[in-house]
């Protein structure tokens, strides 16, 4: 197999990144991917950023050795703050993540000045956003918010509903009083409960979420090394890439709540576990 027909890896620790494979595989459709997601060890947010660290070496390992992806995208916030310098030091292929391009979306989307980030405890906890928007050099204030409990109820596939209003009610209220015009929703699970969100926030906040600009991120890097699939051409009939999904949990469930949360695409988990 050439180097441009290798799937694209991608991992989180759950159900989250989904949000991400949905934007890449409606992005660039005619390439292969193999998703990850570790729901027999989620929720990574309350973990140490070391632990986290040897998960995420585990999962790309995995998927570069014996998927042979040609790139992987860490679907996972709480993975890339925790630090992903050795794994990009050591591994053969470009390791990408979700924090630089959603930083840059947030910067763009406010016009204020006075933007949100919300996230696990451990993406707060990093300062990985304040550095990342920092980095961008736009004059941004910026409030951050930890929301430990919203991942539970995705991974339960509970995304609306009074519980899930009066916990976002509580943990948004400090970027509500920040009186920002612009939210980040700085975990890959978060898009699952954008209505609620939304509504707690109110209309005068945009809500941006990484997993458009990671897709572009991927199709821009890809096409710079040389290992993005040739469109088809028009009159072609238009390829269609396979898309494999493995669960380190219950693989079932992975299917059924996968299928409602990506779509028809994920419509077979398989199961991996960590050194098999
Ligand atoms: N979806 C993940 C993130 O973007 C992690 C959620 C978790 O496992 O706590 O941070």
């Amino acid at each position: 197999m050439s180097a441009v027909e290798r799937p694209i890896g991608m991992f989180d620790s759950g159900f989250g990144g989904l949000t991400v494979a949905r934007a890449l595989i409606d992005l660039l459709p005619g390439e292969d991917l193999v998703y990850i997601g570790d729901t027999g060890r989620y929720p990574y947010g309350p973990r140490p950023a070391d632990e986290v660290r040897r998960f995420a070496e585990e999962l790309a390992r995995s998927l570069v050795d014996e998927h042979g992806a040609k790139v992987v995208i860490v679907a996972c916030n709480t993975a890339a703050a925790a630090g992903l310098d050795e794994l990009r030091a050591t591994m053969p292929v470009p390791i990408l993540d979700v924090i630089a391009p959603g930083a840059e979306a947030l910067v763009r989307a406010t016009a204020t000045g006075r933007a949100g980030v919300i996230g696990t405890v451990g993406t707060v906890a990093s300062g990985a956003y304040r550095a990342a928007v920092a980095s961008t050099g736009a004059p941004v204030q910026l409030t951050t918010a930890a929301c430990p409990g919203f991942v539970e109820f995705v991974e339960r596939g509970q995304t609306e509903g009074d519980e899930v209003t009066v916990l976002a009610e509580r943990l948004l209220a400090p970027v509500r009083e920040a009186d920002i015009d612009a939210l980040l929703l700085g975990c890959t699970h978060y898009p699952f409960l954008a209505r609620t969100i939304g509504e707690v926030m109110g209309a005068g906040v945009t809500l941006v979420s990484s997993a458009d600009e990671t897709a572009f991120a991927a199709q821009r890097i890809l096409g710079e090394l040389g290992l993005l699939r040739a469109p088809s051409r028009a009159g072609d009939a238009a390829r269609r890439g396979e898309h494999r999904f493995l669960s380190s949990g219950d693989v079932d469930v992975f299917r059924q709540l996968g299928a409602r949360l990506l779509g028809p695409e994920l419509d077979h988990t398989e199961p991996w576990s960590p050194g098999a």
